[in-house]
């Protein structure tokens, strides 16, 4: 095993009833300290990959060692140095924030002196020193959300693992959200694995990413890596009548073009420094009229595109509905 490995994956599998092959010869290796994401369409494996390495679930067969213990033979050793936020919220709402941790801390047995000092540099951390004592059920989802992701830190495990951190919360709560996991990752010594539907999420916090898909990895790097490999970059001409769009559609220097909006293509080019020239040339020669003309270098949604054959934002992930109705059940 590789000394600076942390969490290694050996021909990971799952399959559940004997027919739903989940995870297919999983092999992943996390390096401690990281912020690790994993990020994959509906149904790819991520909650899967999730549940079997926090030993919530047993492999099919493969296994894989997580903080130095086996998964399988060591299952009790696993989850003792691990944290795990849950995509459903845990925490009990019938008590205080600080009531919660105090519970936290007494299930692992962590000394009393430690813990309340562990407790107070954690609550300092979200920003939920003000609101300690008050009843879980009068928290915000803001609020509620970094209580559940302290509270899998409190008996400073070596290794985090985050299932949709941010799973229905709106856009301000999210970057909110970002800021902590970034400060925990920051000021504690710990090593984050995260699952997330939101490409902007593993961007923002990753510093790397494996692309999963029918349990299977497809792609692994840094964010810049992932792009980096994209062959081409796109070039998006808005053109002022439907006539002209369709003749760009047939431009001979394209790798591919897409529609791409009203009047809108997406071109896809081998370098566009060296297309440009010649697609002016073209647009001339066709006396056609160019409203607009934007270069882009690819994103992660490109990248996710390329590798899954899927759009991202099109996916719902198949626990959010029941994560909305855990949600309306707290705020009643
Ligand atoms: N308990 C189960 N019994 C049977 N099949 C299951 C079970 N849990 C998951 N699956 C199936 O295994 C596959 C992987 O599911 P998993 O939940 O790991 O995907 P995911 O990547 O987390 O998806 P999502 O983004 O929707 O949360 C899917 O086909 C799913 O239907
Ligand atoms: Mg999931």
């Amino acid at each position: 095993m590789n000394m600076a490995a942390i969490i290694q994956t050996k021909n990971l599998t799952k399959i559940y009833g004997g027919k739903v092959k989940a995870l297919d010869n999983l092999n992943i290796e996390i390096e401690e300290g990281e912020v690790y994401g994993l990020l994959g369409p509906n149904g790819a494996g991520k909650t899967t990959t999730i549940n079997l390495l926090v030993t919530r679930i047993s492999p099919t067969s493969g296994t894989a060692i997580v903080n130095g213990y086996d998964i399988v033979k060591q299952s009790l050793e696993v989850r003792k140095s691990i944290g795990v936020v849950p995509q459903d919220l845990t925490t009990d709402e019938d008590l205080s924030g600080y009531e919660n941790l105090k519970m936290v801390s007494r299930f692992y047995d962590v000394p009393n002196a430690e813990a309340e000092e562990r407790i107070h540099k954690l609550l300092r951390m979200v920003n939920l020193e003000d609101v300690k004592n008050r009843l879980v059920r009068q928290y915000s989802g803001g609020m509620r959300k970094r209580l559940e992701l302290i509270a899998g830190l409190v008996h400073d495990p070596k290794i985090l693992f985050l299932d949709e951190p941010t799973l229905g919360l709106d856009v301000t709560t999210r970057t909110q959200m970002w800021k902590y996991v970034r400060e925990i990752q920051e000021k504690l010594d710990v090593t984050i694995i995260l699952t997330s539907h939101y490409l902007e999420e593993v961007d923002a916090l990753a510093n790397r990413i494996s692309i999963i898909d029918h349990g299977k990895v497809l792609a692994t790097g840094t964010s810049d890596e992932l792009k980096s490999n994209l062959k081409g970059d796109i070039i998006i001409v808005a053109m002022k009548t439907d006539e002209d769009a369709a003749t760009i559609m047939k431009y001979p220097g394209a790798i591919e073009a897409k529609e791409n909006g009203p009047k809108t293509v997406r071109l896809k080019v081998q370098n566009s420094d060296e297309e440009l020239p010649k697609l002016i040339r073209f647009v001339s020669d066709n006396s056609l009229s160019v409203t607009r003309l934007t270069v882009q270098k690819p994103s992660l949604d490109d990248v996710f595109l390329e590798y899954t054959g899927k759009e991202i934002r099109e996916e719902e992930p198949a626990d959010m509905r029941q994560t909305m109705m855990n949600m309306r059940r707290l705020r009643r």
